[in-house]
């Protein structure tokens, strides 16, 4: 019979490697609790028209990539609806905020979350229709500060600090400003204007998005076409006063804090909704996906999805690929894990009854130990001691022999695998014993 696989872009995440996925979570954790995040949690599917409206219907992701699916209605009071595995959490976080009214409080609101998002993108090393973010959003009222550049350069620090505790060396901040929306619409102007002498000799991709979305063109990687967009316009020229004196403010904060960057004209990001400061963290070990995350500023979105006035900034982070990385820079980084002790409970098969005494001894001793908060493995009475000894010396640093004789006399025999030593030791110091 055929067997069954996981679906292509998908995969199944398991031990000793998750172990690295949960240290990744908790750091982030750690540092989203330093500087006052708070976690949000949204459903994994949506209305398609909070993606196409939020994210942009001529994007990649939302023209090409959703997974999205008709559905039915059931009762009278439901109508079919299309919806669609969220493919980024941004648009999700900001409908909550809006939902919830949560910019009544008047304060930012700090949000973080972590969860799996859903591409249907060609899959290769680093890039998963099925993959996990980490990311945040700072959002709120204009009267609470959420325009700030201020808010800008924290989260940035807060990612070169976050990166840094993770242990990630290497890693590079681009940033760039793609300005206001009036900014994006005039330097679109420039560059169709730009375009049209030289796009004939262009890529197909370029030579659609040159009427639909010109910005995108920044975006290309065939290597024909990068002299030809080496000669184009700079958005820098087209921002006004403002966008360019709050880039430039955004900079002094991060040369302040003493954050390193280095500024991308081409950085334009693949989501519609930013406006002014976007970024990427990049690595050297990741290969073609190089970008461990991106963000940016995205002042119109919660008006664009039908809320009020609320600008923001956040990022996500691919946490796939913050665990690639860690792994390429340190190949041990996830070792199996092994417990303190191994119960090896000694029987004997032609006895069931003695069998089922040193069994429930075993489960007894195993339950007092775990109590006590030790890591215990439990074997089983059926075993010779030989599949014992190996079973334990793969999975726990010491064995602990139970047989009979050793639940009449309360006495174990403990052999440690490290220094080869055996030790009889008293039931009543088992614990202390084990824990050194
Ligand atoms: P994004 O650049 O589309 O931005 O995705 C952020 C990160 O998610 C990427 O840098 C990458 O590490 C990871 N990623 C994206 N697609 C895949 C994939 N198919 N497989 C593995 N990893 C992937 C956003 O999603 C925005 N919502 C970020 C943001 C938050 N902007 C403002 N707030």
């Amino acid at each position: 019979m055929a067997t069954f696989k996981a679906v292509r872009g998908t995969r199944d995440l398991l031990p000793p490697e998750t172990a690295l996925w949960s240290h990744v979570e908790e750091t982030a954790r750690r540092i989203f609790a330093r500087y006052n995040f708070g976690e949000v949690r949204t459903p994994i599917f949506e209305d398609t028209s909070l993606f196409a409206r939020g994210v942009g219907e001529e994007t990649d992701i939302v023209s090409k990539e959703l997974f999205r699916w008709q559905d039915r209605s059931r009762a009278a009071s439901e109508r079919d609806t299309s919806l669609t595995l969220r493919p980024e959490n941004t648009a999700g976080v900001v409908r909550a905020y809006i939902e919830h009214q949560l910019g009544e409080s008047g304060q930012l609101q700090k949000l973080f979350y972590m969860g799996p998002q859903f591409r249907r993108e060609r899959p290769q090393k680093g890039r998963y229709r099925q993959f996990y973010q980490i990311g945040a959003e700072v959002i709120g009222p204009p009267h609470a500060g959420s325009e700030s550049p201020l808010r800008d350069a924290e989260v940035l620090e807060m990612l070169a600090t976050l990166l840094d505790e993770l242990g990630i060396q290497g890693w590079r901040l681009e940033i760039n400003s793609v300005g206001s929306a009036a900014d994006r619409a005039r330097y679109n102007e420039t560059l169709r204007a730009a375009l049209e002498p030289v796009v004939g000799q262009m890529c197909e991709d370029c030579q659609r998005r040159a009427v639909t979305n010109p910005l995108r063109v920044l975006d290309c990687k065939v290597p024909e076409d990068q002299p030809i967009i080496d000669t184009l316009p700079k958005i820098a020229d087209s921002l006004d006063d403002e966008s360019k004196f709050h880039f430039a403010a955004v900079l002094a904060a991060l040369d302040a804090a003493g954050v390193a960057y280095t500024r991308n004209h081409r950085l334009v990001r693949g989501l519609d909704y930013y406006t002014r400061t976007t970024f990427e963290f990049t690595h050297g070990g990741l290969g073609a996906q190089n970008a461990l995350l991106g963000g940016g500023r995205y002042d119109g979105l919660s008006e664009a999805i039908g809320g009020p006035r609320a600008p923001g900034i956040g990022f996500a982070m691919g946490e796939d690929r913050l665990v690639l990385t860690l792994q390429s820079l340190d190949p041990n980084s996830a070792p199996a894990q092994r417990v303190q002790a191994y119960i090896a409970p000694l029987g004997d098969a032609r006895n069931p009854d003695a069998l089922n005494r040193v069994n429930a001894g075993a489960l007894a001793l195993a339950r007092e130990l775990r109590r006590a908060g030790l890591s215990i493995e439990l074997g089983d009475g059926s075993f010779r001691l030989k599949k014992s000894f190996e079973a334990a010396d793969k999975a726990a640093a010491r064995i602990v022999i139970l047989g009979e004789d050793e639940l009449q006399s309360g006495i174990l025999t403990v052999k440690t695998f490290a220094t080869g030593v055996q030790t009889k030791v008293p039931r009543s110091e088992l614990i202390q014993f084990l824990e050194q």
